[in-house]
């Protein structure tokens, strides 16, 4: 079974007026064409050009040119190595990977999981912290699994999740080294849950033991060293052959249906006519310490239960502040913001992610927006609406945010807050467009980056820093050959203050259509004041690009390789039997297969990344 984006279909029927109204009505109010240098200049944000131009130039390197090779292209400059590939073992000794499909699932618990996604960097242990999104049944078995075994779902289970490894720099080069904290956390990894749902809540009774987190999209660090894992699609792992059974309208708003993933077809767990409650132990922020290595993943549910994309933390006045977005169609932005300092609650031994309040975003179209508050009591959420508790506010995070007048959104995917400045960015990587509004931005095959910056807790201001897109094929969009890119997902910045932008073009419109020229999928680099945007990277075929966290000195980046040589519309589809129809990077092995990996990417003179 491969997993692919299904999140450009909405499931949201709350008829709460989609961005793209909105979008639509601040961009034709402006006297200004969004998009680029343009755009950013003239922002609410005031940008400073005449300050911007006594600095030297935050981009330093040579842009590259769109590829369609099946390769990974940098700057001139600069060089990019494969660490850690799928199915390496972390520990010596482990079990090697097996070039055939052939490693167990006992093997591949021992190894470096499938299709990394959000990770970052742990400087205080050297430790990388990253996802497993999901697999690839072309890839990871001998055979497929049009014949569904339980080894294949444990394998297919032992693929996903975290990987935590040390890594260090031996004789020059960064390579996975033995430590103590080394481990996976996988689909059957033991867990536990705090906040507001806690572990002994009836609705998550589930008939087996709480265990594994699914679907690790993106993630974040907090100021504390922990890592959290986000939990985006793992309503697809759930299925029932009971033709009975049909969805309640909550497991409709969160996509589950009877197909699934075929593993309740072998493992009960993932029957959710059999084991509904199940379903209600995913959806979740995990925390996971990385510098003990015995402690058990905790999901916190104060963070709300949705489709998330990803974590991003920053601190306000003391206090832990965690943005979200769900990505799908139509589905919304969301921040949690603690009470009280967080140090205040890590000295008494609570974690600052069960104590606070989680709000979801409204955009008005006078570049206002509120922020509004999922709380038991306040606004919709009332008994009188059939509201409990705070706890089932939390469970039902999305029929709670409809209920509230939240703004539905183009597929939410990564946000990062500017290191200095405070504004947040976020990527919508795509979408349907709004309801109905002639603009060239409805549909939104292209995407687009908006920002904002916070007025208090409950309001912002906000604004587009980027529509992304080719301008052959939108006259809106201020790019040119040598930046165009479509579909934003990954966004960070580096210690520096540059903006690291990753695309993840949908397999099915990769290299064809209105992306027959933006070629493999690529990392853009941008001056978040000028507005200025460079292409860095263009990965091999059939991949996303995502993951970015960096050394605090800068000088080394990482990134991840996902899904190299998945099927494409554009260039075909692998099989069991020939694995390498779209891709055979990086091994380039005959008889190997494509692996999803970590990338390092260093400046040959040592500075730093994208000086
Ligand atoms: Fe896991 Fe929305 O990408
Ligand atoms: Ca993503
Ligand atoms: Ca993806
Ligand atoms: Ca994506």
């Amino acid at each position: 079974m491969t997993f692919v984006d299904t999140d450009d279909v909405s499931s949201n029927p709350s008829g709460n007026r989609p961005f793209q109204d909105v979008l639509t009505a601040r961009v034709s109010r402006r006297a200004v064409m969004v998009g680029g240098t343009a755009l950013a200049a003239a922002g609410f944000l005031g940008a400073a050009p005449a300050q911007a131009n006594h600095k030297k130039p935050k981009l330093g390197f040579k842009g590259v040119s769109v590829s369609t090779a099946d390769t990974v292209v940098v700057p001139e400059g600069y060089t990019a190595t494969v660490l850690i590939p799928w199915g390496t073992p972390i520990h010596s000794g482990g079990p090697a990977w097996l070039k055939d499909g052939s490693n167990t699932a006992a093997d591949q618990a021992k190894q470096i999981g499938f299709n990394h996604d959000g990770m970052a960097f742990f400087p205080r242990h050297g430790l990388l912290a990253l996802n497993h999104e999901y697999t690839d049944a072309a890839m990871i078995y001998t055979d497929g699994d049009t014949v569904m075994t339980k080894e294949k779902v444990d394998k297919a289970l032992a693929a996903h999740g975290v990987s935590i490894v040390k890594v260090a720099k031996v004789n020059g080069a960064w390579r996975l080294v033995d430590s103590r904290y080394n481990r996976r956390i996988t689909g059957a990894t033991p867990v536990t849950f705090s906040g507001p749902v806690g572990p002994d809540h009836p609705e998550l009774a589930a008939k087996n033991p709480a265990m594994g987190t699914l679907n690790n999209c993106s993630s974040g660090a907090t100021p504390w060293g922990t890592y959290v894992t986000c939990e985006e699609n793992w309503n697809q792992y759930f299925g029932t052959e009971d033709t009975t059974w049909t969805p309640t309208a909550e497991q409709a708003r969160y996509g589950i249906g009877r197909a699934g993933s075929r593993w309740h077809l072998v493992d009960q767990r993932f029957d959710v006519a059999k084991n509904p409650k199940e379903l209600n132990r995913f959806g979740w922020g995990v925390e996971i310490d990385p510098a003990r290595p015995d402690s058990k993943p905790v999901k916190r549910t104060a963070l709300g239960r949705f489709k998330h994309e990803g974590m991003t933390f920053t601190e306000d006045r003391g206090r832990i502040v965690a943005y979200s977005g769900d990505d799908q169609v139509n589905d919304y932005i969301y921040k949690f913001v603690g009470n009280g300092p967080w140090r205040w609650h890590r000295v008494r031994g609570r974690s600052p992610l069960d104590h606070g309040t989680l709000y979801v975003a409204k955009f008005n179209d006078d570049g206002t927006g509120q922020w509004l508050p999922l709380v038991f009591g306040q606004g919709a959420l009332t008994a009188a609406n059939g509201w409990k508790d705070q706890a089932d506010v939390l469970l039902r995070t999305r029929l709670a945010a409809d209920a509230m007048g939240a703004t539905p959104m183009d597929r939410p995917e990564w946000i990062a807050v500017h290191p200095r400045t405070e504004e947040v960015f976020v990527t919508l990587t795509n979408g349907n467009g709004g309801s109905g509004a002639a603009n060239p931005r409805t549909p939104n095959p292209f995407g687009h980056i908006i920002k904002w910056r916070e007025r208090g807790d409950t309001r912002f201001e906000w604004d587009i820093f980027v529509l992304a897109g080719d301008p052959q094929k939108d006259p809106s969009v201020s790019l040119d050959d040598s930046n165009m890119f479509g579909s934003p997902d990954g966004i960070g910045f580096d210690p520096e203050g540059r903006l690291w932008i990753q695309t993840d073009v949908s397999n099915s419109n990769q290299n064809r259509g209105n992306y027959d020229r933006i070629g493999n999928n690529q990392m853009l680099a941008a001056d978040p004041e000028t507005g200025e945007i460079r292409r860095f990277l263009v990965g091999p075929r059939g991949c996303e690009i995502t993951g970015q966290t960096f050394t605090p000195d800068g000088r080394t980046m990482f990134i991840n390789i996902q899904h190299p040589g998945e099927a494409t519309t554009f260039f075909g589809t692998p099989t069991p039997a020939n694995p390498r129809a779209v891709s055979n990077w990086p091994d380039f092995d005959p008889a190997g297969r494509p692996r999803p990996a970590t990338l390092v990417i260093r400046k040959n003179d040592g500075g730093v990344i994208g000086s």
